[in-house]
């Protein structure tokens, strides 16, 4: 678990900073699937610069139907993009958290929020498999491209769970596997970053 968690943390940590990436990331792979997930209308008065800071391969925000007032939590929020359009949805009454694990991620996201005077967002610095929320405080889950990158999906789905209020919304853009993974390739850390 921590050798994928440091792999994956140093192959993002290295894509926000100069958008190439080591640590046998494959990011031409990742930043092929950043491409057209949001519509012009979508990302309408948000700077460019931060719409090109997406690594998700999906729009879960529109998936989610946000209402103004929910509590909506974005299992690794990255640089922050659907944490500005969930905050704008669900208005000033509603709250979005922001939850990641890796320094150069928040440290964008915290930039990009205060850029933009975004006062009900609160990032968080932690795990997807041990979400630093207590139990039904949340209306809404989004994920944009993360739990794929988790080692242990059950976890993340057992959390989730326990922290959605009873009836709320799970929105999740990922990708998800057509075949079996070779086991060489599921003992790489490496690969599981990319
Ligand atoms: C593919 S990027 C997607 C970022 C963002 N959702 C977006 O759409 O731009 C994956 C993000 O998930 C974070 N991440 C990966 N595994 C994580 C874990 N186990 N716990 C918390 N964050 C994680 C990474 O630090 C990175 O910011």
């Amino acid at each position: 678990m921590n050798d994928v968690r440091n792999a994956v943390r140093e192959a993002y940590g290295e894509a926000i900073g100069n958008r190439t990436g080591k640590a046998g990331c494959d990011v031409t792979a990742i930043t092929d699937m950043t491409k057209g997930n949001y519509t012009a209308e979508a990302v309408a008065g948000t700077p460019q610069d931060v719409v090109e800071q997406s690594f998700g391969c999906g729009n879960p925000v529109q998936a989610a139907l946000l209402k103004p007032g929910e509590r909506v939590l974005d299992l690794g929020s990255g640089a922050g993009l659907d944490l500005i359009l969930a905050s704008k949805a669900v208005g000033a009454v509603g709250h979005v958290y922001g939850l990641d694990m890796t320094p150069p991620m928040l440290n964008k996201a915290r930039k990009n929020l205060d850029r933009l005077g975004i006062r009900n967002v609160t990032l968080l610095r932690g795990y997807i498999e041990e979400m630093p929320l207590h139990d039904r405080s949340v209306e809404v889950l989004i994920s944009n491209c993360v739990i794929n990158l988790s080692p242990d999906k059950d976890k993340v789905f057992a959390e989730a769970f326990r922290v959605l209020t009873p009836g709320g919304r799970f929105c999740v853009s990922d990708v998800v596997l057509m075949k079996p993974v070779p086991e060489k390739l599921k003992q790489s850390p490496a690969a599981w970053s990319g």
